[in-house]
This record gives C-alpha cells, sequence and structure tokens, in this order.
C-alpha cells in the first residue's frame, strides 16, 4: 500500500516534490494545496493533482473556474504525511494544524531547526529521522555544504571550514525580489547557513559568510577546508566520486560557470530542467599548505527534492535503510550513474 502524502503549498519545492513523489512506487500525492488562483492552481490540476485550499479560499478558487476537492484541513486530516512548501517562517503557522490533526510533517529550510526539533539530510543523519513525527530538510545551501563536507569529514580530514556563499538574489519566477545591481553582504557572521550545517553534522567546525548577487539560476560556495592530514586534490576527488549526489565537472571542458552548469542540466531532460546533485569543479580542487580549496554550485530549487522523498520514507518507516531508500531516490529521479 503506498503512503498517501499531501503537499501544502505548491510552489517552487512543493510542485517538485510532488512530482518527484509521483515517480516513487510506495508513496502517491493524495492533494495540493493553493491559496491563490494563480496559474500554478491550473498546473497542478492539469498535472492530475487534485487542488484544496483553506476554507475561507474555497469561493475565491472556483469563481476563478478552479475545480476544488476539499479544504486545507480535510487534507491534512486524510494525508499519512503533508510536505509542508508553504513559504518560509509559514510552516511554523502550520505546526499548530499539522500536530492537532495527529499527521507527520516535513519543513523546509525556510524555517528555524526548532519548528520541528529534529534536521534531515540523507547523507549525514537519515538514521535520526527514523520514525519521527515533525522533521525539517535543510535549505539548499545547507544541503550543499553537508552533501559535499560529509564525505571529507567522515574520513576526519577536516580540522576547520570557512565557507563562503555567494547567493542568487532570488528564483528565475520571482520578479519581486532583489538586488538588481549590488552586491548585498551578510553582515552577520557567521552567516545563519554555518550553525544550520550543525544540525546534520553536529560535531563539524564551520564558519559562514555570505553575499547576495543579482543572478537567479544557481548558488556558488567557495570553500576553505583547514585539513587535518596532507592530502592531495586526487584523494579529495576520490572520497566525493561515490555520492551520486556530487557531481564532478570539468572547466576545461567548457563548464565554466553557472551559466554552463544549468544549460548542462536542460541537456538532462529532467522534469523543471532540475539539477538535483552539487555540482564541484574537479578542476577547481587545489590543495596549499594543509588547505583545501573548491568550489560548488548548487541549484536552490532542486537539490532538496530528492532529501524529501527519503525523508518520507524515514519518517513513516517505509524504509529504515538510508542507502536503501538513496538507491530508490536515485534511481526513480534519474540520478544514477
Ligand atoms: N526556492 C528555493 O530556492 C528554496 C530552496 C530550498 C528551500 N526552500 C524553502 O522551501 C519553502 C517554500 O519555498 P518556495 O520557494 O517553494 O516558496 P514559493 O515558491 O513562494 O511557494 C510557496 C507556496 O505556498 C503557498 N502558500 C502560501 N501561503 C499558504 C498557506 N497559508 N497555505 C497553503 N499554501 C500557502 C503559495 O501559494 P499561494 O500563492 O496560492 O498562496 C505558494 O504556492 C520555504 O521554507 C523556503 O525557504 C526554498
Amino acid at each position: 500500500m503506498s503512503a498517501k502524502i499531501a503537499i501544502n503549498g505548491y510552489g517552487t519545492i512543493g510542485k517538485r516534490v510532488a512530482n518527484a513523489v509521483t515517480l516513487q512506487k510506495d508513496m502517491e500525492i493524495i492533494g495540493v494545496t493553493k491559496t491563490r488562483p494563480t496559474y500554478e492552481a491550473w498546473e497542478a490540476l492539469r498535472n492530475g493533482f487534485k487542488l484544496f485550499t483553506p476554507a475561507e479560499r474555497v469561493p475565491v478558487l472556483e469563481e476563478a473556474g478552479l475545480e476544488v476537492s476539499g479544504t486545507q484541513e480535510e487534507l491534512i486530516e486524510e494525508a499519512d504525511l503533508v510536505v509542508d512548501c508553504t513559504p518560509g517562517k509559514f510552516g511554523a503557522q502550520m505546526a499548530e494544524l499539522y500536530r492537532s490533526k495527529g499527521t507527520k510533517a516535513i519543513y523546509q529550510g525556510g524555517e528555524k531547526h526548532g519548528t520541528a526539533g529534529v534536521s534531515f539530510n540523507a547523507y549525514t543523519c537519515y538514521e535520526q529521522a527514523i520514525g519521527q513525527d515533525h522533521v525539517r530538510v535543510v535549505s539548499c545551501n545547507t544541503t550543499g555544504l553537508a552533501r559535499s563536507l560529509y564525505p571529507l569529514h567522515k574520513e576526519g580530514l577536516v580540522r576547520n571550514v570557512l565557507a563562503t556563499m555567494i547567493r542568487r538574489s532570488a528564483d528565475p519566477g520571482d520578479s519581486k525580489r532583489g538586488p538588481i545591481n549590488a552586491i548585498e553582504p551578510s553582515l552577520k557572521v557567521p552567516s545563519h547557513h554555518g550553525p544550520d550545517v550543525l544540525t546534520v553534522i553536529p560535531d563539524i567546525h564551520i564558519n559562514t559568510v555570505a553575499v547576495k548577487v543579482p543572478t537567479t539560476i544557481m548558488h556558488m560556495h567557495a570553500n576553505a577546508v583547514y585539513l587535518t592530514r596532507d592530502v592531495t586534490p586526487e584523494e579529495v576527488i576520490s572520497l566525493w566520486e561515490p555520492y551520486r549526489r556530487l557531481m564532478l565537472i570539468d572547466g576545461f571542458k567548457g563548464m565554466g560557470s553557472t551559466a554552463q552548469v544549468m544549460e548542462m542540466a536542460r541537456d538532462l531532460n529532467r522534469p523543471f530542467s532540475d539539477l538535483y546533485e552539487i555540482a564541484i569543479w574537479r578542476d577547481g580542487v587545489h590543495v596549499d599548505h594543509g588547505v583545501l580549496y573548491f568550489f560548488q554550485a548548487v541549484h536552490q530549487e532542486s537539490d532538496v527534492i530528492p532529501e524529501n522523498v527519503d525523508c518520507i520514507r524515514a519518517m513513516l518507516q517505509i524504509q529504515n535503510d538510508p542507502q536503501t531508500s538513496i538507491d530508490m531516490t536515485d534511481r526513480t529521479m534519474g540520478i544514477w550513474r
């Protein structure tokens, strides 16, 4: 029997999680929510998803000509698990509703760790989500750092990390955010990303600084890892290679910027032209005086999607073995080589 999954908030993350769930044999989407009759509501219906909305919004959506299957409350009550994909900080407000209905919930990275009390990354801490009722999948940037640092940390190589996060200022579909012609530093040091990594790799030493730049397609991280012993770039690359959610790319093959990385992603013919993997430039890996330097690019709209699928399996105890779940997710989503 497949698990009944609801998506609360059919936006950038919600529509992608919905699509990824439909690819799995052990779970199904029973409905998605929208509060406004925007184009994504019609898209949801066209994609075969039942549409739900808060009770007071039913007349608004119906007047716009949308077929509404019920209220948000009814959907949450019927679901085995709800994936909250509402805008950042809304999830914390929705938590009360999920708890009152006794429905398990996944929150996204826009929520604080405390909203769920458990944070998730499939490589670093799948086990801690097993059987839990409330779990947060960490943000796109934290997922990126966790994935690339974990293989090094597991090998005992990491003394300290300084990660510089060069962040996209808005998603491609978001025309309201900026900056559009400035570089905006986060004056709080460390930026929130460093402490957030500790929610999924508690015993690592990391500092992060962040700036926002006028681009929409990806984040870039310039990382310095202070090593516990000398290693060669080749050894480091060989530690990353077994992890399919990391993709080693070559600048010398014409992939000199995030523009070419996302063009390559379009050639993969995946839904939404997504790149679920964290792209690491192989020819940008350097070791000098005990410090490892590397660059990685993060497709902010999609790297967390396979993590949500694995998190569902862990929370509902459909699969208690991390690698089995990761393999199932990767195979169905085309993250396979
Ligand atoms: N975008 C990213 O790059 C990214 C990456 C990783 C994690 N995240 C996190 O994922 C979460 C969702 O972000 P997003 O970028 O997907 O946001 P988004 O594109 O703005 O989508 C949010 C969706 O939630 C709906 N919504 C708003 N209020 C709602 C309510 N009260 N009940 C039900 N649905 C409601 C909106 O629909 P209506 O317009 O119909 O209200 C919209 O479809 C945030 O925590 C964010 O921090 C985002």
